[in-house]
């Protein structure tokens, strides 16, 4: 009988720790815990962008192990939107140094090969990651500036897409990606539709009233004096007014250009992953047509709020401070939607 008494006290005694603990745990996954190991009652005001602060990273990840470091806040919105590369960093060095296998399981050494996309003139330097072809390439560093929640955009723990998506009655999707897009076309929190897209889609040729690939195109628009033919038509008569966004670095690309059109083919056609295009915002432009065609009905006139240039001021522009999810044109969802106080995270 004693036996039995003491069994049911120690099994309540357990139960109040599994659930003290997993309270704590809770807290600790939505708060951040960096005073949780020292103090009973951790601490819960912290801020988004706290939680992402360098410094509250530094005193998490000398605790975490795997798990915790695993459920890191910092993965998940909203910290993400605040997080700058090197808070991701303290945890993920291995992203700036990794180096591609020497040859493969099968012996053809890297340097002896070359995939179709490597071809373009911008090329250059051995095989190297992913991650380095998109944050330290110099060709990269030149032409655009990616930071880590460019691709990264966290994930909703249990649906494993960082936007909470759901079905219509009808069966179609209700998710908060822009146009409804599927919510889990994801990879390690990356949705490519938002992003890979971007640079990688195919080449328009049709809506730009052309006929056949640019490589066949480009023989009749370009010479020696016109190195570049997509200026011929994009240099003062169509959509002149473009990559005014934080990740594109608009000058350059346009100094780099002049006297190669593989800069702008690279990422409109250039290294297509899809047989599809990003549908771009068209912005006005001077002496712009009043018709607009058919495949441009439905596009946004500005960019994602999220990418927008703060000093770039347009006529209907809001004041800087200005919450993104104010700023949305009204014909695009936003993107985050989900979290009224976030801002784009400063690099
Ligand atoms: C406190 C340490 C820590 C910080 C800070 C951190 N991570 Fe992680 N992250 C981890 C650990 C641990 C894993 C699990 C690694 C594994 O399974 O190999 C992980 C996994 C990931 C994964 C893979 C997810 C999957 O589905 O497999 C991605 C992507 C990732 N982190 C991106 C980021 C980004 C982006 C940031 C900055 C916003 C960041 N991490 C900050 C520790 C951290
Ligand atoms: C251009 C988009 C892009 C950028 C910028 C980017 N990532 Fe990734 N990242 C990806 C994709 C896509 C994958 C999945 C790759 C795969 O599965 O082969 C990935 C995978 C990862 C993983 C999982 C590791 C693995 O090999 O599976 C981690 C961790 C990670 N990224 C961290 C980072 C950090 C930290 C940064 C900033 C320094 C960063 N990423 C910048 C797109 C990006
Ligand atoms: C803002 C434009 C941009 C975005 C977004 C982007 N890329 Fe790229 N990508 C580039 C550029 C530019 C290069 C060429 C870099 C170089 O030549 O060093 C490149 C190169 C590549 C390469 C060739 C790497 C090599 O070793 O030759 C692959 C593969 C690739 N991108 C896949 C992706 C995927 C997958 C995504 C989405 C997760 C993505 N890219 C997002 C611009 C972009
Ligand atoms: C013969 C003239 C001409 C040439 C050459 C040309 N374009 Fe275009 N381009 C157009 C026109 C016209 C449009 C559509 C304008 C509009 O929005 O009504 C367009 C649209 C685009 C768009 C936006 C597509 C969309 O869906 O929003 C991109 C990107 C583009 N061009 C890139 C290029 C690149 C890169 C080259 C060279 C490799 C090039 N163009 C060569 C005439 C041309
Ligand atoms: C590093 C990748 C990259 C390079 C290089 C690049 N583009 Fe783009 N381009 C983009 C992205 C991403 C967008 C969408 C930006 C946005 O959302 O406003 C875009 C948008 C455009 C648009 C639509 C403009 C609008 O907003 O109405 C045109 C046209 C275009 N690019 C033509 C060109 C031409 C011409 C060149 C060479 C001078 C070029 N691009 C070079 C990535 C690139």
């Amino acid at each position: 009988m004693g036996t039995a008494q003491f069994a049911t006290r120690a099994t309540s005694a357990l139960l109040a720790s599994v659930l003290a603990g997993a309270l704590g745990y809770a807290s600790w996954l939505t708060t951040g815990h960096a005073e949780s190991t020292t103090t009973s009652t951790p601490k819960t005001d912290q801020s988004a962008e706290e939680i992402a602060s360098v410094a509250a990273v530094k005193i998490r990840a000398a605790k975490a192990d795997y798990q915790r470091g695993r459920w890191d806040p910092i993965h998940f919105k909203p910290a993400i939107d605040f997080a700058k590369d090197e808070a991701c960093l303290v945890c993920h060095k291995e992203i700036m140094t990794d180096k591609p296998r020497a040859s493969s399981p099968a012996g053809v050494k890297s340097t002896e090969v070359e995939a179709w996309y490597q071809a373009l003139s911008t090329y250059s330097g051995q095989q190297e990651t992913f991650h380095w072809r998109h944050t330290q390439s110099p060709y990269a560093r030149q032409v655009m500036d990616l930071s880590c929640n460019f691709c990264h955009q966290g994930n909703d723990p249990r649906e494993r897409s960082p936007h909470v998506t759901a079905t219509n009655a009808d069966g179609s999707n209700n998710s908060s990606w822009n146009n409804n897009q599927p919510a889990f076309a994801l990879r390690k929190t990356v949705n490519v539709a938002e992003t890979c897209l971007r640079c990688h889609g195919s080449y328009p040729a049709q809506r730009m009233g052309l006929d056949g690939t640019w490589p066949k195109i480009r023989a009749d628009l370009e010479s020696a004096e016109i190195p570049n033919g997509c200026l011929s038509c994009h240099a003062e008569n169509f959509r002149t007014n473009r990559h005014q966004v934080t990740y594109l670095k608009a000058d350059a690309i346009e100094k780099l250009a002049k006297d190669n059109s593989d800069v702008c083919y690279g990422c409109h056609g250039g290294r297509a992953w899809y047989r599809i295009t990003y549908p771009y915002p068209r912005h006005a432009w001077p002496d712009m047509p009043d018709e607009t065609p058919d495949w441009a009905v439905n596009r946004p006139t500005q960019s994602d709020a999220r990418f927008r240039l703060p000093e770039k001021k347009q006529a209907d522009a809001k004041p800087a401070d200005a919450k993104p999810s104010d700023a949305k044109p009204s014909d695009a969802k936003p993107l985050d939607a989900k979290q009224p106080d976030a801002k784009p995270a400063a690099k």
